[in-house]
């Protein structure tokens, strides 16, 4: 497909004017021409283009002139398009362009190390973009570069800045060191990738990128890709057209539609079958997909940040995730540490949720006895954040005092056969009954359902996220279910 007959479709909604300097420090490929082509053929709007290539020598040695040759162009955004990153070199001449140009910087380099990504993210750059480029892709990044520019307030992104990072508690090293990319990466369009255990906060982290975003007034859809049976994850993604299956009576828009303009946060990616791999690697190109049973060309501009709790790379060498997709996904890894490798963060979460139960459930408990923060340091936490977080949610619902005490803590809920009745106190007892119950009932629902999450989330009232959190939390095996119940 022509460059100019691609963009045709990428047009923007209303007429806009921009120029754009094009500054090619790779002569190599005809990336530079490519660019000039996706920006000159914007139709409905008008790109004014400076294309020029200069030798990093040629950058460092008449830095004056090149600063005079931008300024006397004035544009309203650089693009910057580098061979390789990551040398010290191209360090200063960022710092240099960043630090002396006042106008919005995208990168555009290929085979970049993550690292190297982020590191240019902190030197100014506004966005970083991999090729292959493609209109759909590079234009409405450049528009959310000059609006974001344009509508900006200082004021405003700092508050927001607070908002998005202080729901996440935690003060080690290992924590913040990844953590510390979170605004970095929101203000920039590039994909992500969280990894980590479960439980170490890799949604709260997906939801701080799209809140400090510019795209935090649109959605934020989260998809639990291992909550979606198989064949259902095409349909689930793409949409359907009226009648493109049986019982298709409706046009369903899909999850990309509904993401539109915001971000996709894909839980669990790991899960997703090999021909959905395929299918979501191809929209992640082209930005552009056709729901099941149709021809029309959809159009979607959004983010996506992936989350997985296996070591992807593993997939990728089993043949279980494609390697493409993959490195698609992982422009920009977030790796959270597993709670027993920031034993330090444990007495502050833990302070954290005390304090927030203790305000849910209207009691007074204020604090923890040494010995009882000795116990929570000590345990092993496999369920890392989220184990921490129901441990302190149960010991404030079971506790009569204001002082939590080892006693109160219950890091394993007993079951019928571990205690004789005679030992449990009421509290060991009902605890133990609500979570024999919450299973029961769960997976109850779930063999009526055949595996259905959705239909059991109905019948239970309840938001299918909630149930699926349930389904997590009692670690209720949904291939059994669905083998067994089909
Ligand atoms: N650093 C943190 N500070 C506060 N709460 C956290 C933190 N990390 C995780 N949580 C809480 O722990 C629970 C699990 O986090 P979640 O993001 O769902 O984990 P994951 O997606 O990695 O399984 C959530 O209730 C979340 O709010
Ligand atoms: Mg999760």
């Amino acid at each position: 497909m022509s460059i100019a007959g691609d963009h045709r479709k990428a047009d923007c909604m209303t007429s806009r004017r921009a120029k754009v300097f094009v500054l090619d420090m790779f002569h190599e490929t005809s990336l530079a021409g490519n660019l000039q082509a996706i920006l000159e053929s914007s139709t409905g709007s008008t790109i004014h283009v400076r294309r020029e290539s200069w030798t990093p020598d040629e950058l460092q040695c008449g830095n004056g002139r090149f600063l005079d040759r931008i300024s006397s162009f004035d544009p309203n955004a650089i693009f910057l398009i580098f061979d390789r990153l990551g040398s010290e070199e191209l360090r200063e001449l960022m710092a240099m362009i960043c630090g002396s140009l006042r106008q919005p910087a995208i990168v555009i380099s290929g085979g970049a190390e993550p690292d190297q990504i982020v590191e240019v993210l902190k030197l100014g750059a506004t966005d970083f973009i991999v090729p292959p480029l493609k209109p759909n892709d590079v234009l409405p990044r450049l528009w959310r570069v000059l609006d974001q520019r344009r509508n900006g307030d200082p004021l405003a992104f700092v508050l927001k800045k607070k908002l998005g990072l202080e729901q996440l508690v935690g003060e080690s090293p290992a924590f913040l060191a990844e953590i510390q990319k979170i605004p970095l990466v929101a203000k920039c369009d590039a994909s992500v990738l969280i990894t980590g255990e479960t439980g170490t906060g890799k949604e709260l982290c997906a939801r701080a990128v799209h809140y400090l975003s510019p795209r935090s007034g649109q959605s934020f859809i989260p998809v639990s890709c291992g909550a979606i049976p198989s064949e259902l994850v095409e349909n689930e993604l793409f949409g359907h057209a009226r009648g493109a299956f049986t019982g298709a009576h409706a046009p369903q828009p899909g999850l990309i539609r509904e993401a539109n303009g915001g971000t996709l946060f894909l839980d669990d990616i790991d899960c997703l079958p090999l021909q959905a791999q395929v299918k979501f690697l191809r929209f992640l190109q082209e930005r552009e997909y056709k729901q099941l049973g149709s021809t029309k060309t959809n159009r979607a501009d959004l983010r996506v940040v992936a989350a997985t709790n296996i070591n992807l790379e593993n997939g990728v060498k089993d043949g279980k995730f494609r390697q493409d997709l993959f490195y698609r996904l992982n422009v920009i890894p977030i790796n959270l540490p597993a709670l027993r490798d920031r034993k330090e963060d444990i007495p502050l979460l833990a302070h954290h949720f005390l304090a927030k139960y203790s305000r849910d459930f209207g009691k007074e408990c204020r604090g923890f006895s040494p010995e009882a923060v000795a116990v929570l340091s000590a345990h092993e936490w496999s369920g890392n954040v989220r184990e921490l977080e129901n441990v302190i949610e149960r010991a404030v619902v079971f506790s009569e005092g204001t002082v939590i005490r080892p006693d109160d803590i219950m890091l394993r809920v007993p079951r019928a056969v571990d205690l004789p009745a005679s030992s449990e106190s009421f509290r060991m007892a009902k605890a133990r009954v609500v979570e024999q119950f919450e299973r029961e009932y769960i997976e109850g629902l779930l063999k009526t359902h055949r595996g259905n999450i959705t239909r059991a989330a109905q019948a239970a009232e309840k938001n299918r996220r909630a149930f699926w959190e349930l389904i997590r939390k009692h670690r209720i095996d949904m291939d059994a279910i669905r083998t067994r119940w089909p």
